[in-house]
């Protein structure tokens, strides 16, 4: 099976891309399914269908033809299905006088509700097979980067805070129950939330494998929109995701004359150069501007076939760690794989036996193998697009 995430700023066309791979897909044969995880839900727009009939389907995948459904979840719903014994204590905590502190705490601890069913979703059709592609139209980057974060914060949340928050509240409900009308979550909330932590087992490492995952960052050949990019890309390559293409959109056609545009095109051209630069090797594909919007089915196939020729959407066009741990000439080295920073902006602490790295506002802790665990992190520096890590020998 194959994940493939579209991500980018808003408006640059990932629900086009994304649908129009999943067409391409879908004629090769492969059951694909195209999910938004935008809350503004314009996928079925995107295939230009009747509004009524999508929400007759109240969220559930849609079927597009052959082989290819669309879903546009239904957060709501999602909501009340998965979190029910959550969302009750959260709003007991938010309605109790004065502890507004704690409440936003709590809210904090808890990552994005709506990500984790996308999530939930996704892991639910990786153990059913149900399909051999699935198509993610993320939502603008600022969300889809907490999104990918999810995961790793779970996880830590479980292993770190979880079992002891659990613990105490067993201990304390009788006394706090006395004292205080600040409710303490009944048991009934951490059953819930370990009943989804199962049910989200293992997607971490589905979306860290670069056999199942990649990641296609749209952008367009602009300045605020490429930066937006290089931002995206940093993000992705800390939590290991890894990007196979780079898709540069609406790019003005070669056959238009008008002088009017000259200025546009010049621009275009020298930001084109830059995102080359910036991102090679990666392959990075090129997209017109088409004469008008890409609406429909058949228009969908053409802008599929413009961005693919005859190349497998489906296949992974660029495949690498974008960070690896050896050892050479007797200390250990950790290689981040972190283009466009530079070392003032990287932060680094370590933790136990993680490595917690603070760059342009990210943070991600990074488990350290054993031998690293040891030893703390002497030198840093960045070559070329490279962040290196040195934690001397064995101590
Ligand atoms: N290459 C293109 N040529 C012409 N119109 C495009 C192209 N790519 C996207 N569009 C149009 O631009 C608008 C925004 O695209 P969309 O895919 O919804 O972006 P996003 O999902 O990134 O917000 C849509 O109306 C879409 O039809
Ligand atoms: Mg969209």
């Amino acid at each position: 099976m194959r994940i493939i995430l579209f991500a980018g700023k808003g408006g640059v066309g990932k629900t086009s891309i994304a649908a129009a791979t999943g067409v391409k897909t879908a004629l090769q044969g492969l059951r694909t399914l195209v999910i938004s995880a935008d809350p503004a839900h314009s996928l079925s727009d995107a295939f230009d269908l009747n509004r009524t009939l999508m929400d007759k389907g109240r969220g559930l995948p849609f079927k597009i033809s052959e082989s290819l459904w669309i879903q546009e979840l239904d957060i709501q719903e999602e909501l009340q299905k998965n979190w029910g014994e959550v969302q009750r204590y959260v709003s007991a905590l938010l309605n109790t006088t004065g502890i507004e502190e704690v409440a936003a705490e709590e809210l904090a601890i808890l990552p994005g509700m709506e990500e984790i069913s996308i999530l939930l979703h996704i892991n639910k059709y990786w153990r059913a097979h149900l399909y051999d592609v699935i198509i993610l139209d993320c939502a603008p980057t600022g969300e889809s980067i907490r999104f990918v974060s999810i995961p790793t914060a779970l996880e830590w949340y479980m292993k770190k805070v979880f079992k002891l928050e659990r613990r105490i509240a067993r201990y304390m409900r009788p006394i706090a129950k006395r004292i205080s009308d600040v409710p303490l979550p009944e048991d009934s909330y951490f059953d819930c939330i370990e009943h989804l932590f199962r049910k989200l087992e293992g997607i971490d490492r589905l979306l860290t494998n670069p056999d199942i995952t990649t990641v296609r960052l749209v952008t367009n050949p602009e300045k605020m929109v490429l930066k937006e990019t290089q931002r995206a890309f940093m993000f992705f390559n800390l939590y290991k995701l890894c990007i196979d293409a780079i898709i540069i959109n609406r790019i003005l056609p070669q056959g238009i004359k008008d002088s009017y545009f000259n200025l546009w095109k010049d621009s275009q051209e020298t930001y084109i150069n830059l995102a080359i630069e910036y991102f090679s090797p990666i392959p990075i594909f090129k997209v017109n501007l088409s004469h008008s919007e890409v609406l429909g089915y058949k228009n969908l196939e053409r802008l599929a076939e413009e961005i693919y020729g005859d190349k497998n959407p489906a296949e992974i066009f660029y495949s690498t760690s974008s960070y690896n741990f050896f050892k050479k000439d007797g200390t250990y080295i950790l290689r981040l794989n972190l283009p466009f920073v530079t070392k003032n902006e990287v932060e680094l602490n370590k933790i136990g036996d993680e490595l917690v790295i603070r760059v342009g506002g990210f943070k991600k802790h990074i488990i350290l193998p054993r031998s690293f665990a040891l030893s703390k992190p002497k030198k840093a520096k960045v070559e070329g697009k490279t962040l290196i890590i040195n934690f001397g020998g064995k101590e």
